[in-house]
């Protein structure tokens, strides 16, 4: 195999050493194994824009909260190591927690108004300790970019955050959702719906289709969109909603009146599987017009 397996920092560092060359660009794909053709889309997209590639593995138990699924999240090291020599990644970075972290509790990083809204309030803790392995991730290896997919969009947000706070010379590359035919997000969590939920399950992109569509023909107040969403989803009585918000594309907040780009995004449970996805929504040429007069 082809593929370099990194399990220090110091493996990767004497590696990238000898591999980087003069100038050359080094891209990172952080991910927690498991690989699909989700991340299959960042790879191919930062294979294509560096000069070295590194995908790091690591099952983060900071961005879990109590009672979510750390224990059960698959781990396929294996699998995931011939996943990325196919696509020509050049090294994986696969360190245990006390590698990452050393020997005691590292400190969380404050991921601030970000992380207020949509996930925030379900899953307390989780972008802070994702923001954290993510920093140490940087930490370990000073890529040039990262590469995030975008239908983590609040994590996209916070990483974007921490990064202009702190000045790092990283840039943050964010990579459009890839999806199945019937307009699922590809997700290592869709594994756990049983073949009546996965039918089920295309409801969230069916019903956030339906909020861009009403922001596109100039409904300005995001209610509107909000609300036809929601009754697509209730149209499926085995749904549980935990948000679904319009809100702006960078700091995350939900908006009053719609004036310009914003995100519909949610987050919604099928059986015992938590699914979240996003759409890009512009609002109506017309409405924008009528505004500037
Ligand atoms: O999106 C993920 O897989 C994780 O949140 C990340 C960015 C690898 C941090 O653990």
């Amino acid at each position: 195999m082809s593929v370099e397996l990194c399990r220090t920092a110091d493996q990767l560092r004497n590696y990238l050493g000898k591999v980087r060359g003069e100038g050359g660009i080094v891209g990172l794909v952080p991910t927690m194994g498991a690989l699909h053709e989700g991340h299959g889309a960042l790879i191919d997209r930062a294979r294509g824009e560096c000069d070295v590639l590194v995908v790091s593995i690591f099952v983060n138990p900071l961005q879990f909260g109590e009672g979510e699924d750390y224990d059960r999240y698959p781990r396929t090291l294996g699998e995931d190591l011939v996943f990325c020599e196919v696509r020509k990644v050049d090294a994986v970075f696969a360190p245990s927690m006390e590698e990452l972290y050393g020997d005691r509790k590292p400190e969380m990083v404050d991921v601030g108004v970000v992380a207020e809204h949509l996930c925030g309030p379900f899953r307390p803790g989780h972008f802070s300790g994702m923001a954290t392995a993510v920093l140490s991730l940087f930490a370990s290896l000073a890529p040039d970019r990262a590469y995030f997919g975008e239908k983590d969009l609040q994590q996209l947000a916070v990483i974007r955050r921490m990064v202009a706070d702190r000045i790092l010379p990283i840039e943050i590359v964010g990579v459009e959702t890839r999806r199945e035919t019937d307009g699922l997000a590809i997700s290592s969590r869709n594994q756990y719906l049983s073949s009546d939920e996965r039918h089920v399950a295309a409801v969230l992109n069916r019903a956030l289709r339906v909020a861009r569509q009403r922001i596109g023909d100039g409904d300005r107040d995001p209610q509107v969109g909000r609300a036809a969403a929601l009754r697509v989803l209730e149209l499926e009585p085995t749904v549980r909603v935990d948000y679904l918000e319009i809100v702006d594309p960078y700091d995350m907040q939900p908006v009053d009146e719609i004036t310009g780009p914003v995100r519909a995004a949610a987050a919604i449970w099928i059986g015992q599987t938590r699914l979240i996805d996003n759409v890009a929504c512009e609002p109506a040429r017309k409405a924008r017009r009528s505004r500037e007069k």
